[in-house]
């Protein structure tokens, strides 16, 4: 049976040519990640950054080492990334300059910020063939009835887990990129969280770095706090290649059976990996492993929270949801789906502590 027609909207003029520009906009948008991952591979930002911080087109096509035929397709590349923001440009004397902005800071080579994490191995992993292959099979994977449980769309692609043996058997190089884009992730950020919210750590005595990988949060929480005592729990293939155990404690083990008790069990950038179900699992046994609320016992989850006021910020926030969708079998959550999963694990209440860009902090208790 024919479908009802039902009567259109007809827009006006200025509307169609304003949606058609959008419709542009949405369907090419593509190129903008893949120009700045062409920076990337040129060197763009470091050789600014040698250069001084600023610098005209002739000197960066010459610094790149490129056929000065180049120049006026270099140009167009850089208007592109300058007005999206990746670049900055202004003019001394009469030559238009490009210079660095605080995004392509973050992808100069050899330049340490904040937890020593180099952003390119995110572009780099982002705009990868596995990833894109894996976001172009996103609707013949909606289109498959298949349980919670089963592949994600990069699974259903490629035959592969991100993250686990099947990746690093298939293409072990991509593989060793996709760790060093979640290293990049995770380590950005820490500095700015001890600064803006001291009083999380403050009066612990104890604390388990759930998931905390090779102790780079751990030991600049330690270095900030002295006092307190801390741990590390990760699988035993990655503790087992740390060297330094001077100033935390490394425990190998599953955190699905068991997290070593302390006053607080931090779980930084971990839960977005998993569904609800498993989420509720892992914080069951966390509240195992802490005291009660009065002792100071609390849960310290450092995660997206979908939700911000600024359309730049949700735009991420989503963006990086649909990454979770396409890539894994987790998800990003808003404030209503955290408060379900920690009321399902048991905890008695939750506060978010503040929210730094798209990430909220949330301590949660017994
Ligand atoms: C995305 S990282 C966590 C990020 C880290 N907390 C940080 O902020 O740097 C995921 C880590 O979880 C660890 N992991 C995965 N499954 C685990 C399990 N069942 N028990 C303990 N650690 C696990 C991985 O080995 C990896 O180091």
């Amino acid at each position: 049976m024919a479908a009802e027609a039902h009567p259109m909207i007809v827009p006006t003029d200025a509307e169609v040519l304003q949606a058609q520009a959008d419709l542009w906009r949405h369907s090419l948008c593509y190129l903008t990640s893949l120009a700045l991952k062409c920076a990337v591979e040129l060197g763009i930002p470091t050789a600014i950054h040698r250069l001084g911080g600023a610098i005209s087109l002739p000197s960066l096509v010459a610094e790149l080492s490129l056929s000065p035929a180049k120049l006026p397709f270099l140009e167009r590349l850089m208007r592109l990334l300058a007005s999206s923001g990746v670049f900055a440009v202004g003019n001394s004397s009469e030559e238009e300059t490009y210079r660095l902005n605080p995004l392509s800071c973050l992808l100069v080579d050899g330049v340490v910020i904040d937890g020593n994490a180099h952003q390119k191995a995110i572009v780099l992993a982002a705009n990868s063939r596995h990833y894109i292959e894996a976001a172009l099979g996103l609707a013949n994977w909606f289109k498959k009835d298949t349980q919670l449980s089963s592949k994600s769309p990069f699974e259903e692609v490629h035959g592969a887990s991100l993250f686990e043996d099947s990746m690093a058997l298939l293409d072990p190089e991509s593989d060793k990129m996709f760790y060093e884009a979640v290293a990049a992730h995770d380590n950005l950020g820490i500095s700015v969280v001890l600064q803006q919210c001291p009083d999380l750590f403050k009066g612990l005595q104890s604390l388990t770095d759930c998931c905390g990988g090779d102790g780079t949060t751990a030991k600049a929480i330690v270095k900030a706090f002295p006092h307190i005592k801390c741990t590390v729990l990760d699988l035993s293939r990655v503790i087992n290649t740390v060297s330094d155990n001077s100033s935390v404690n490394y425990v190998a083990g599953d955190m699905f059976k068991f997290i070593p008790p302390a006053q607080a069990v931090m779980l930084k950038l971990v839960l977005h990996f998993w569904n609800n179900e498993d989420c509720v699992k892992i914080l069951s046994q966390c509240k195992k492993a802490i005291p009660s609320r009065e002792e100071g016992g609390k849960v310290i989850i450092m995660d997206i929270v979908i939700g911000s006021s600024s359309q730049k910020i949700l735009e991420t926030e989503l963006l990086m949801d649909m990454l979770m969708l396409t890539m894994t079998k987790g998800q990003q959550r808003d404030e209503k789906e955290w408060h379900q999963i920690f009321m399902k694990a048991g905890f008695s209440g939750y506060k978010i502590v503040k929210k730094l860009g798209p990430r909220g902090i949330f301590e949660v208790y017994p």
